[in-house]
């Protein structure tokens, strides 16, 4: 048996051998041949490295496939994978790129073992700026790949950004050989356990939920505070991560929708095959759409199929602004963004019978996707307990004047109670992390929910602390509306900052006539920080609001450079981009 095992672990660790060397496989996803392009650039420059680097004693092998023949990849026989891929229009995978796009998100192919990197490209007029390759990398990443780069965004066929990529691809080639032969290694002591993930959530017992925030006539956004019991569920996180979290959908919305297309709510359907329960039975339609459906973005499909039964008879004045939807695609996208399926369902079932079977209707529906919340807590406080910290949506839409919610905060606020469970798992963020040693100075800015990986942060500096290690400065950067309202956590931070863990520095946006935001306060503290950042090579973490908060931030941080270092703006600039290449300047933002 020893040897019999011995030979498939030999096997194993060679199997992204061919008789020439070690394979890399680069997959392209392009539209009108860029990301082809670069690719090919990419596959010809490892060629060559074959011929340059004497000391290696291993060939790389590249191996560059469009993606539109993905279903030939065997993931695993695959131990290194790079994506370049581009987002056309408003956020969309290129045509070819559009299965394995959707393969990605629906399927579980056993890629762990898989290192990774994606290129991804786009153009930042438009508003989902390199969104497919964010995805793809995202999806990687929750399928527990390695990275060995972070997410690279190209704006525009900018060879500016794109080949100083491809020399650091070229350069970690040796680290990855080495990599690859100590993992391969690991697994042999590790056996193959079957984790839960992304594909397989783990149920959670909702310990404890808290509001955070005062709510009175003036004042309606709700932040909580929940904590999930992970005990027994092997899943295992580092300060940094997130929690993914599928939520149910509304049980009323459900009940709408199904008796707007007449559907009754027991009949049975198959569970699509993106359901992340083991039992494939048939289920109740009801609970297919409150567990598995995305109620809330509209596919136009969902239109088309609905428009081949508008009858050209119901043309009238009155119901003009439903054809009007049909005149161009501008139109359509425009409809569509701005309505859940219930609001296009009520809005057509006004005027006309909408006929579709069951299955008809789920196949016209996007996949309930997990939505994703920063870990508020470190594991080394209690690894068993997974807290989260989250602003409630709830807003009024200005085009069709209906209140609406987040799916996932409306869920944990309104509908999860204390003792129920729900299906959640890790999504590694090895991008943001605390250094390893609690020396360096740490700059922490995170303004609202922002707030909330900090809190796990501090928690080990603490801890550190308590060790008797000597921490290094732990600036804390915390934004919100009110002192006395949603100031979140207040009585932990206040005490740390009275012990000494950090030096906490608040802005309070409303308590006074003019706006205070963080960057105001870091302008005022400009030189000390310049000092930690320049000197003392300390590290700078955002996190919360991309949109606006990261942006103003980035600003403020190239004006310390500019005042307090005497950098030219685009030294600052320059300056800052190495400071994120180095990991001394990183990033935890969303939109
Ligand atoms: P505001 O809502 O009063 O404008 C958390 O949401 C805090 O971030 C609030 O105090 C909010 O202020 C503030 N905020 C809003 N826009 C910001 C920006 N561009 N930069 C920094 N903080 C911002």
């Amino acid at each position: 048996i020893g040897n019999k095992q011995q030979g498939t672990k030999k096997d194993k660790y060679r199997r992204n051998y061919t008789s020439e060397g070690r394979q890399i496989l680069i997959i392209y996803g392009t539209e009108y041949g860029f990301s082809e392009e670069v690719a090919r650039n990419l596959h010809d420059r490892i060629t060559s490295f074959n011929s340059t680097s004497g000391t290696l004693n291993v060939e790389f092998q590249p191996r560059t496939i469009n993606a539109k023949h993905y279903s030939s990849i065997v993931w695993d026989q695959e131990t290194v994978c790079i994506v370049i891929i581009s987002t056309s229009g408003d956020g969309v995978p290129p045509t070819d790129a559009r299965d394995f796009y959707e393969f990605l998100s629906k399927s579980s192919p056993n890629m762990s073992h898989l290192k990774f990197c994606v290129l991804a490209l786009g153009d930042s007029n438009y508003p989902q700026y390199c969104k497919t390759g964010k995805v793809v990398n995202q999806r990687f990443l929750d399928m527990s790949c390695n990275p060995i780069l972070q997410c690279e965004l190209v704006d525009s066929e900018d060879w500016n950004v794109i080949n100083p990529w491809i020399d650091k691809v070229i350069n970690l080639l040796p680290n990855i050989e080495i990599e690859v032969k100590m993992d391969y290694l690991d697994l042999e002591g590790l056996g193959e356990g079957e984790g839960h993930s992304r594909n397989n959530p783990f149920m959670a017992k909702l310990k404890v939920k808290k509001q955070l925030t005062v709510l009175d006539d003036t004042e309606d956004r709700e932040t909580i505070h929940c904590e999930f019991d992970i005990a027994d569920s092997g899943l295992t996180w580092t300060s940094g991560d997130a929690l993914g979290i599928y939520p149910d959908n509304h049980p009323i919305y459900v009940d709408n929708i199904l008796s707007l297309l007449g559907i009754n709510g027991t009949v049975c359907v198959d569970p699509p095959v993106w359901a992340y329960i083991t039992d494939k039975d048939k289920i109740r339609i009801m609970m297919a759409l409150m567990k598995f459906y995305d109620l809330k973005h509209v596919k136009p499909e969902l239109l088309y199929e609905i428009k081949a039964s508008l009858s050209e008879s119901l043309r009238s004045a009155e119901y003009e602004h439903l054809f009007e939807i049909f005149e161009s695609d501008d139109a359509l996208v425009q409809y569509i963004k701005t309505r859940e399926v219930m609001d296009v369902l009520e809005e057509f079932s006004a005027v006309m019978s909408i006929d579709m079977t069951p299955e008809k209707f789920l196949s016209l529906l996007k996949p309930l996707q997990p939505r994703y919340y920063s870990i508020s807590s470190s594991p080394l406080i209690d690894p068993n307990t997974a807290c989260i910290t989250a602003a409630v949506v709830r807003y009024k839409s200005e085009e069709i004047q209906k209140k609406k919610e987040g799916v996932t905060t409306a869920y944990l606020q309104d509908r999860l109670v204390v003792m129920d469970t729900c299906p959640v798992f890790i999504s590694r963020n090895p991008d943001f992390r605390l250094p390893s040693n609690h020396e360096i100075p740490i700059i922490l800015i995170g303004p609202g929910t922002g707030l909330a990986p900090f809190r796990a942060f501090i928690q080990e500096r603490e801890m550190a602390v308590e060790h008797e290690s000597v921490i290094g400065p732990t600036l804390l950067y915390f934004g919100c509306r009110h002192k006395e309202k949603d100031f979140l956590y207040r009585n932990e931070l206040e005490t740390w900052h009275r012990k000494g863990i950090i030096q906490l520095r608040t802005a309070f946006s409303r308590d006074q006539d003019r706006k205070v935001y963080v960057q105001d306060l870091l302008l005022e503290d400009g030189n000390k920080l310049w000092h930690l950042i320049y000197q003392n090579e300390g590290i700078i973490y955002v996190c919360g609001d991309a949109r606006r908060m990261a942006h103003d931030v980035h600003y403020a941080l190239l004006e310390i450079a500019q005042v307090q270092g005497h950098l030219s703006e685009t030294d600052a600039t320059k300056y800052f981009y190495e400071l994120e290449q180095e990991g001394r300047y990183q990033k935890d933002v969303w939109v």
